[in-house]
C-alpha cells in the first residue's frame, strides 16, 4: 500500500473507494492545510490530493523527495508549480470535464442574476425597502438579441456558448470569431473562461475596460486574476460598464472593498463547481488518477 496525503475531507463514497487501496493521511482541519503542516505531513508520501488554496510550490515538492502524484481536485492548477513538478518526475493531474456543465450552469446563473437584477432585488425586500410593484422599478437588461463575448474557448466556455441560443443571444470567441478588441467592444455581457496564467494576469484592466460598451456587463467564473480588481472598481465608480458578477476573486477570501459598495456588482464565493454530484465526481477523478500513476500506469487527465 502506497501513501496519500489528502488534504481536505471528500465525500466518504469516495475516500472509501481511495483507503481500499492507499494509506490515507488526512488533514481534517478547519480551511486550508497550514503550509507548515503539509511540509511536515508530505514527508515520506506517494501522492498528494490537493485543492486550488493549497499552494504547491518548489519548496513543498523539495519536501516531498518520494512523491509521484499530484492529483489536483480543480481544472485550474495555477495553485501548482507544474515545471517543478515535472523536473523532479512528478506527474500533476486535473479534473477536467465532469465540472464543464455545473460550471456552465453557473455562469448562466450569473449573468441572469445580473442582467435581471435579482441580487440587488434580494437585498432591497430584506432591507424592508420594496414599496411595491412600479412600472419602472429595477430594470435590467434583457437577453434576447444581445450578444455574448467569451474569452476562452475551452471546454467550459464552449458549453457556456452552447447555452446562449436558449436566451437568444449570439455566442462569440475572442480570437476565434473576432480579436478580443473587437469582442470588448461589440459585446453586451461578456464571460471569462480562460486559465489563470501569467499570460492572462490583469487581461481585463483599465484600457480593456474602457473599451466595453457603457450598458455591457462582465462576468467571471474562470480566476480571479485575470481581472484587475482595482481597474474594475475604478471603472464601475465611472459607470463605464453597467455591472459585474464575480465568483473568483485575486486574493481570495478576500474581495477588493470597493466591489462590495456598488449594487450593480453580484458577489458569489467561488462556487462554479459546487454540486454535490460534481464535486464528487472531481474527487473520484482525482482518486482515480492516483491509482493509475501508483499502479505505474497513464493518468487519466493529466496536465501537460
Ligand atoms: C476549478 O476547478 O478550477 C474551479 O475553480 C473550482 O471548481
Amino acid at each position: 500500500m502506497a501513501s496519500v496525503l489528502l488534504t481536505r475531507r471528500i465525500p466518504s463514497s469516495v475516500l472509501t473507494l481511495l483507503q481500499t487501496e492507499h494509506t490515507v493521511d488526512l488533514y481534517s482541519g478547519d480551511g486550508a492545510i497550514p503550509r507548515d503542516e503539509m511540509l511536515r505531513r508530505l514527508v515520506g508520501k506517494d501522492a498528494l490530493i490537493c485543492l486550488l488554496t493549497d499552494k504547491v510550490d518548489a519548496a513543498v515538492l523539495d519536501a516531498a523527495a518520494a512523491l509521484k502524484v499530484i492529483a489536483n481536485i480543480a481544472v485550474g492548477y495555477d495553485n501548482i508549480d507544474v515545471a517543478a513538478a515535472r523536473q523532479r518526475g512528478i506527474v500533476v493531474t486535473n479534473t477536467p470535464d465532469v465540472l464543464t456543465e455545473a460550471v456552465a450552469e453557473f455562469t448562466w446563473a450569473l449573468i441572469l442574476g445580473i442582467a435581471r437584477r435579482v441580487s440587488e432585488g434580494d437585498r432591497l425586500i430584506r432591507a424592508g425597502a420594496w414599496k411595491g410593484w412600479a412600472l419602472d422599478f429595477m430594470l435590467g437588461m434583457e437577453l434576447r438579441g444581445k450578444q455574448l463575448g467569451i474569452i476562452g474557448g475551452g471546454r467550459i466556455g464552449r458549453a457556456v456558448a452552447a447555452k446562449a441560443p436558449a436566451f437568444g443571444m449570439t455566442a462569440v470567441f475572442a480570437r476565434r470569431d473576432m480579436a478580443l478588441d473587437e469582442l470588448l467592444v461589440t459585446s453586451d455581457v461578456i464571460s471569462i473562461h480562460a486559465p489563470g496564467t501569467p499570460e492572462t494576469r490583469h487581461l481585463i484592466n483599465k484600457r480593456t475596460l474602457a473599451r466595453m460598451k457603457r450598458s455591457a456587463l462582465l462576468v467571471n467564473t474562470a480566476r480571479g486574476s485575470i481581472v484587475d480588481e482595482e481597474a474594475l472598481a475604478w471603472a464601475l465608480g465611472e459607470r463605464l460598464i453597467a455591472g459585474a458578477a464575480l465568483d473568483v476573486y485575486e486574493r481570495e477570501p478576500a474581495i477588493h472593498p470597493e466591489l462590495k459598495n456598488h449594487e450593480n456588482v453580484l458577489l458569489a464565493p467561488h462556487l462554479g463547481s459546487a454540486t454535490r454530484e460534481t464535486r464528487t465526481a472531481m474527487a473520484e477523478l482525482a482518486v482515480r488518477n492516483v491509482f493509475a500513476v501508483l499502479k505505474g500506469e497513464d493518468p487519466l487527465t493529466p496536465v501537460n
